[in-house]
């Protein structure tokens, strides 16, 4: 008997077959990112001191995209501004449908900026969201992907990572949706302060804390990516990852040199890229914000080794790591036409909504279950 456990293993090793149950413990010999596969981790790819891993920050969205969002912030923000190497900084935007203006998305989308699905209806009742259905969840993911493409007229193979409303998780039903939804990576889960995981994939177990008020996924996705969301500390050293959560006030500078103190203790540490979500009530309701966010970004582009990238190219990154010497921010060349147009278009129980397209008009609001708006 011990003789055929052992051969049994000993063929797995030579051939580097997984164990029998893929959503067991993984193992970095059996799951190797040549195969698109990485064990959910802290350690960086890159260990070297002399020659480290860029410290990557994404600025992430997850909002609908208005003009004043546009106007207001993001094009005084992030518009000109540079990495290290020169090359534009990216940033991630997962849109949800309702107020949408999709002449911006596609300018975003120009502009090289990640387009990525939030849902359609962002419901704003957590308990929605615990219960949806499998159908539920693609309609929401799927149909966003699809209302994005068509509207906005991008390419939906560019639409490749989700985030989900309230980052509330059914565990493995939500995976699921989104791999049928044609999403590739998630960045809805937080993971603590002090266990800064760097991206992974599901073909085995996850190691990231499963908080209490999420389901975590259970069975093996193979080559889904989770990139986690990771969290900064805010007031008293309460664990946030949204800029506004975080309750940090005070004068331009205090609200800096607290973004400047989070981002440090990263990059002195296992230098695990790090993703913040901003949202525009932060600029709204938080006195000094816009202009202490202003002066965090301008403190860090004296910095050679702080790139702003997004989500997608962190993925992208850790699928191919490179030190900071070797490191270029990816320049999205893209191009898409726009006939902008207002359309003017009945909504729920007779209400109205207008909408920004590129293409022309629906009949009806699109929602879920009717992402064309027939
Ligand atoms: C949100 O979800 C609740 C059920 O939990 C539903 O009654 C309501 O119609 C939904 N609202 C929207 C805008 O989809
Ligand atoms: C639409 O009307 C029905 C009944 O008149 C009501 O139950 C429902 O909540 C309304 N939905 C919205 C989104 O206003």
């Amino acid at each position: 008997m011990k003789i055929i456990i052992f051969l049994f293993y000993a063929i797995c090793i030579v051939k580097g077959l997984p164990p029998l149950n893929n959503s067991s413990i993984c193992k970095s010999t059996f799951c190797e990112i040549e195969n698109d596969c990485r064990c959910s981790s802290t350690i960086n790819p890159i260990t070297n001191i002399d020659d480290p891993a860029p410290q990557f920050i994404a600025i992430t969205v997850s909002e609908s995209v208005v003009t004043t969002l546009y106007h207001n912030y993001l094009v005084p923000l992030l518009y000109g501004r540079t990495n290290p190497d020169g090359n534009s900084i990216g940033a991630t935007f997962y849109v949800n449908h309702e107020y949408t203006d999709y002449e911006l998305v596609q300018k975003l989308y120009l502009h090289g900026y990640e387009i990525g699905v939030h849902s359609i209806t962002k419901n704003s009742s957590q308990d929605y969201w615990r219960h949806a259905s499998l159908n539920d969840l693609i309609e929401e993911f799927d149909g966003q992907r699809e209302i994005i493409s068509h509207f906005a007229n991008i390419p939906s193979k560019d639409i490749r990572g989700g985030r989900t409303p309230q980052l509330q998780f059914e565990g493995d039903l939500t995976i699921n949706a989104y791999k049928q939804s044609g999403l590739e990576y998630d960045n809805s889960w937080p993971t603590s302060s002090n266990k800064l995981l760097l991206p992974y994939t599901l073909d085995y177990l996850s190691t990231q804390e499963c908080l209490v008020s999420i389901s975590c996924p259970k069975e093996s996705h193979k080559h889904f990516w989770v990139a986690p969301l990771t969290n900064i500390r805010g007031n008293n050293n309460v664990e946030c990852n949204s800029l506004a959560s975080c309750l940090i006030d005070g004068t331009a500078e205090e609200i800096a040199n607290w973004l400047i103190n989070e981002v440090d203790r990263v990059r002195t540490n296992n230098r695990a890229p790090l993703v913040l979500r901003l949202d525009s009530y932060w600029f709204e309701f938080t006195k000094n914000s816009l202009e202490g966010f202003t002066l965090f970004l301008n403190e860090m582009s004296r910095r050679n080794d702080v790139f702003f990238v997004s989500v997608q190219d962190i993925v992208d990154w850790i699928k191919n790591p490179v030190p900071v010497t070797k490191y270029v921010t990816p320049v999205h060349k893209r191009s898409a036409k726009c006939t902008p147009i207002s359309c003017a278009l009945k909504f729920l129980n007779g209400s109205e909504r207008y909408m920004k397209s590129c293409v022309g008009c629906p009949r009806t609001y699109p929602w879920k279950g009717n992402p064309l708006g027939e």
